[in-house]
């Protein structure tokens, strides 16, 4: 399977060609492509990862998805607001989608997104990869089970560096078009729905706006209140504000309060502490993205982020052999598609209606 990768950003560096890159070493998939827009955004990716070759690619995205052989794999890495456009060029080119979260903004995007892809028998996963955080898998099988009460009132944080504020965000990231809950946000409230099954019902997010150096404003800062299907309440904080010497290259975690029972995830310190010679402490996290030495000699990646590129890759070339089906992948639900996650659509289109009138409470639309 070949593979387009649209975008070179951050996302791209971390995460998707490392797992990409491990996955041509296994046979997975063959040849990788990296499409953007500007010259320096290719170099800088080849200069942070040096030994994971890539196609480069500067036509415009719409042309790279056509020349791409039919029915292969399109990785969507682009600014939120990009991904619609960009996904309807990947399916009409009869290419598999993966995109990063969210995948859109607006319930209408979501629904022209999940018809042209079933017209064309693809699929479009939304790489929500805290889902393949065994800790969200392990919550989720106990929940079923039944091991926890009637959710009742949740707490849950994600805050990205400050020097977020310096990077290419500045350029996309603007009141406009997106703010801290609809980036970062989406991932908790993924979350809750996946583990319990429960639906959102209403959102109100206070948003604060804040300068980038560029000059652009963007909702920086965002608290928001999502209310569930059975009455919870779950308290969304998000922002691009952690401090750059704090000790985890974030901060996040997840706290459920329910009937007589409570579930805490601490997804920032995942009790790792670093003491190192250059006068720093860290907490890092092996549990997202790592490289590690293997067997083989070399290294390869570790950590959810890997076991979602992997698991949406393969399902990929079990759709194309015939030994799985859309349904069954919609079915299951550990994969994100439109169709299974489409209350992500239902609560950003609300958030950034709620955001832009103050945090009024907005309610998400009926999705039954
Ligand atoms: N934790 C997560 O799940 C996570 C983390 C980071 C980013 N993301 C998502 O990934 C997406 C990209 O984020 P990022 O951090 O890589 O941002 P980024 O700003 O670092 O990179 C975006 C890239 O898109 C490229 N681009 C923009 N328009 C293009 C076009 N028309 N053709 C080709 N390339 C184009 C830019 O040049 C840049 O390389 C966003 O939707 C974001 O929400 C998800």
């Amino acid at each position: 399977m070949r593979v387009s990768v649209i975008g070179g950003g951050m996302i791209v560096i971390d995460q998707i060609l490392p797992s990409l890159d491990y996955l041509r070493r296994q046979g997975v998939v063959s040849d990788i492509e990296v499409c953007a827009r500007r010259p320096a955004t290719l170099e800088a990716l080849a200069a942070a990862r040096p030994d994971m070759p890539f196609r480069p690619r500067l036509e415009p995205y719409a042309q790279v998805l056509a020349e791409l052989p039919r029915r292969q794999l399109a990785v969507i890495a682009l600014p939120d607001q990009t991904h619609f456009d960009a996904v309807m060029r990947a399916l009409q080119a009869d290419q598999h989608v993966l995109c990063v979260k969210p995948l859109v903004r607006t319930l209408e995007e979501s629904h022209l997104i999940e018809a042209e892809a079933a017209k064309r028998g693809l699929m479009v996963a939304v790489e929500y990869h805290k889902r393949f955080d065994d800790r969200a898998l392990m919550a989720r099988q106990r929940f079923r089970k039944g091991q926890f009460g009637e959710f009742r009132l949740g707490t849950a944080i994600l805050f990205e560096p400050w020097l977020y504020r310096d990077s290419n965000f500045q350029n996309w990231f603007t009141k406009e078009e997106t703010d801290a809950f609809t980036y970062i946000g989406c991932h908790y409230v993924d979350l809750v729905a996946f583990m319990t099954g429960l639906k959102p019902v209403s959102v109100s997010v206070v948003g604060i706006a804040d300068k980038f150096p560029n000059g652009h404003e963007g909702w920086l800062w965002t608290d928001a209140r999502v209310v569930w299907s059975n009455g919870a309440c779950l308290n969304v904080q998000n922002a691009l504000g952690y401090p750059d010497h704090g000790p985890g290259p974030n901060t996040q975690g997840l706290t459920m309060w329910c009937d007589r029972s409570f579930l805490r995830h601490s997804d920032q310190y995942r009790g790792l502490e670093y003491c190192t010679l250059d006068g720093l402490y860290k907490q890092p996290s092996p549990d997202y993205m790592q490289m590690v030495e293997t067997i083989n000699g070399g290294v390869r990646p570790v950590g959810y982020g890997f076991r979602s590129i992997e698991a949406i890759a393969q399902t990929v070339i079990d759709l194309e052999a015939g030994r799985t089906t859309l349904a069954l992948v919609d079915a299951q639900g550990l994969i994100a598609t439109p169709g299974n996650s489409r209350y992500n659509e239902a609560v950003v289109e609300a958030g950034r209606r709620s955001i832009a009138q103050g945090g009024v409470t907005v309610a998400c639309a009926d999705l039954e």
